[in-house]
Parts: C-alpha cells; structure tokens; sequence
C-alpha cells in the first residue's frame, strides 16, 4: 500500500527512464545483430528486464552495467525451460515473432497472471499464415522455428507489438513481408530497423520488408519514455503554480498524441527539439500550470496516445466540461482492462465519470477527494491514480503499488521530490 498525500504544486526537472518500447527493441536487434548494440538509457522497469532474461535464456550475451546495456549473439539456441515474459506483453509478442523463424531452436512463451488472460491470436494467426509453428491459443505457446513465406496481412487491430512480430519474422521469410496497419501505430521498429542498416519500404499505412541480413550493430542513448513523462505533464498541468522541464524525452510524433489532446485542452507547454538519438526525435519538453477544458478524442489519435489514456482521464477529471473518449476497445485488453479500472478508480474519488463500452465519458471538473483505490495490478493505473493524489483534498490509499516497477521503478520517490508530498507506505 502507498499513501499519497496531496501537494500544493510539482516543480523540477525530471531524468526519465529509457523508453520502455525502444529498450525491448534494442535488447532484440542487438541479439540479433552482428556486431552487437550498446545502449545508454535501457528501461530499468521489470518487463525490459523480462526480455534481457528471454534473450539470455537463448543464448545472447547481456551485460547490463547501471542503465547501460551491451548485447550480442553468435545464434540462438533451445533454451532449457520456458521463457518467461512476466508481464510483458512486448516481450510476449514480439518472441513470438523473432522465434517463429529461427530454424532449430523450440520454445515455450509464459507469462504471469495477468499476462496469462491477453490475446496473443493477434500474433499468432498471422505467423502461423506465413508457415510458423506455434501451438496454443494463449500463453503459455509453443514456437518451433520454421522456414517461414512472406505475407501480406492486413491487421484487425492496430498494434505495434503485432507489426513488430510480423516485421521480425519477415527477416528470415523467403519472400518480402507486408504490414498494412488500420491505423498508424509507434514506428520504433520500423526506425530501429533503419538505423541498423535493414532497408523498409514505407507506403502509406503499409511496410514492406525483405527477407535481409542482419542488422548492423550499434551504440546510442535511448530518449526518456514519453508515456512515463505524461504523469509528470498531467500533475504540472493539473496542479497551480507548478512546472517540469523533461529533458532527453522521446519525441516520436506516433508517441506524443497526449501533446495534441491536451493542446486543445488549453495546455501550456514549449517543445525544442534537440536532434535524433537512434533515429527517434528527442527534445526537452517544459509544461507549466493550465486552465484545460473538456474535449473529445477518438479514431486515428487513439493508438498515438493508448498509453496515456489512463492518465488523461485525471486530467479530464480536473478540466473543466466534459471530455468523451471513444474507440479506445483496446484499453480493456491491456496489463488490465484500464476502463474499468479507471472509472472504479475515479469515481472512488468523487468524479463524475461514465464507462462506455469502448471509452470514458468525463464530466469535470471535479473536487477530487481521498479515498483506497485499487490498480488491478497495473503499473499506468497505479501512476495515473498517484497523480490524482497529488491534486485530492485528502490522501489517496494505493492498494497494489509495486506494479510502478513494470515501466517506472523511481516513480514515488520523483513525486516526492517533485512534489514535497510524501509517500507512506
Ligand atoms: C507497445 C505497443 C502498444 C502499447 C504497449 C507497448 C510496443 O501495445 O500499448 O505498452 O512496445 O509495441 P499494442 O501493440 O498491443 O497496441
């Protein structure tokens, strides 16, 4: 359990932790790569580490020096007992996709709990189309790398994990491999890929990639996580007087939909770019206190900020009018079905807020008051909830809190700091 005691205002400057979603990428490319990838800034969350054991387990080198990761392999190889994703449906999936080609090598993907009830279909039906041999439905699955033929598939469901096994497997098909997206996801692939010298041919919503060889190796810092740098904006925006400057953050327009959302919403912010790091635009990112107003956010935005949503449901909550988020279904399958926990978890603290099928209606603002909430063990909800805190009359009681090492492992001692609020067990 936490305590989060309520704060007058957040001020400061925040070193985020290295992206989650490039950290499993690098660790992925770099075990496959042929001179290996070093990289400044790797996620020290629990799932980042999930994938390092995956990797390990198969035979990559890992050397992992405080946030500095180096990673190499000669080849993988059958490992002993099953990889364990933990809670990562990253790890999970994107496997999935890497092993579905590696001639020789059988394994069993597991997960936790949670993990355990998430829908991998979405990554197994497409690979077992291009010859992949995978039993189960669900985790735990069996992969027995196959020789694999290149498709084109056309995804139901907008998601970047799902492209990323799909593009991994391309590299070892014997024909070229094509992605159609429904909508535009995160490109960390796609860029990564780049910029180890694999070529991509990118055509609207479709990505085409050639069975190829290797990736080169490398070595770059990986920009702060924009998904964990979203609670430090919404707790600056939401709370008077206060502002964060976030240096090194990950810039990524197909990452940054929240700064959109909450530009119409009456956010003040400034934005300077500072260059690439790994191919992905990177920046110092400063918010200040803001008068936000309801708004409404479906359609195409939605994949741009899916990792936000929980958070910009605090902001709505504060804002002033309603604010409707639609076509967000997909929230329901994540680390746990975030609309319900969000609404369970708002509404605990006075807000008038609505669950609908695919989405959250928010009508602010409200005087959010102290309560126990739970985050149905979820690492976004446990953070969004925090920062409600912040801005509550009254301490907010967090059941299930060690979930914040899935992503964000110093999150409660940044908020004291940034804050001068404390956190009690
Ligand atoms: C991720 C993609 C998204 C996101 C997840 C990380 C990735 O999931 O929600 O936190 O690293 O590719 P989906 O691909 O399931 O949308």
């Amino acid at each position: 359990m936490k305590k989060i005691t309520p704060a007058k205002k957040i001020q400061g400057t925040v070193h985020l932790p290295g992206d989650k979603s490039i950290s499993h990428r690098a660790a992925l490319l770099g075990a496959l790569s042929t001179e290996g990838v070093r990289v400044h800034n790797f996620c020290g969350g629990a799932d980042c580490a999930s994938t390092l054991t995956c990797l390990e387990q198969l035979g990559a080198s890992v050397s992992l020096s405080g946030t500095t990761l180096s990673i190499a392999s000669s080849g993988f190889s059958s490992p002993a007992g099953p990889l364990d994703a933990g809670n990562s449906g990253t790890t999970a999936r994107t496997l999935c996709g890497l092993l579905a080609g590696t001639k020789g090598v059988t394994a069993i993907l597991a997960g936790d709990q949670f993990l355990s009830k998430r829908p991998m279909m979405r990554v197994v039906k497409p690979l077992r189309a291009m010859g992949a041999r995978i039993s189960g439905t669900a985790l735990p699955l069996e992969v027995s790398g196959s020789s694999l033929t290149g498709a084109t598939h056309s995804l139901e469901t907008a998601s970047a994990q799902v492209k990323t096994a799909l593009l991994l497997a391309g590299l070892s098909a014997d024909e070229p491999t094509t992605v159609i997206e429904p909508l535009p996801t995160r490109d960390h692939t796609e860029r990564m890929l780049a910029h180890l010298g694999i070529p991509l041919y990118l055509d609207g919503r479709s990505i085409t990639i050639a069975p190829s060889k290797k990736p080169r190796g490398g070595e770059w810092t990986i920009p702060g996580d924009f998904s964990s740098a979203a609670f430090w904006i919404i707790a600056a925006a939401i709370l008077p007087d206060s502002s964060v400057t976030l240096p090194g953050v990950g810039l990524n327009p197909t990452r940054t939909g929240l700064l959109q959302v909450l530009e119409r919403m009456g956010l003040t912010f400034t934005v300077e770019k500072t260059g690439l790091r790994g191919g992905e635009p990177t920046g110092t990112l400063t918010v200040h206190s803001s008068r936000l107003r309801g708004t409404e956010v479906s359609g195409e935005e939605i994949p741009l900020l899916i990792d936000e949503l929980p958070v910009l449901a605090v902001a709505a909550a504060m804002a002033e009018g309603v604010t409707e988020i639609r076509g967000a279904m997909e929230l329901r399958f994540k680390e746990c079905d975030r609309i319900l926990a969000m609404a369970k978890g708002l509404s605990a603290l006075g807000v008038k807020i609505t669950e609908l099928e695919d989405g959250l209606r928010i009508a602010g603002p409200s005087k959010l008051t102290g309560g126990r909430v739970s985050a149905f063990g979820d690492h976004r909800i446990a953070m969004a909830l925090s920062v409600a805190g912040l801005a509550a009359s009254s301490p907010v009681e967090i059941e299930d809190p060690e979930c914040v090492g899935i992503s964000y492992p110093a999150f409660f001692s940044t908020l004291e700091e940034l804050s001068g609020a404390s956190v009690l067990p």
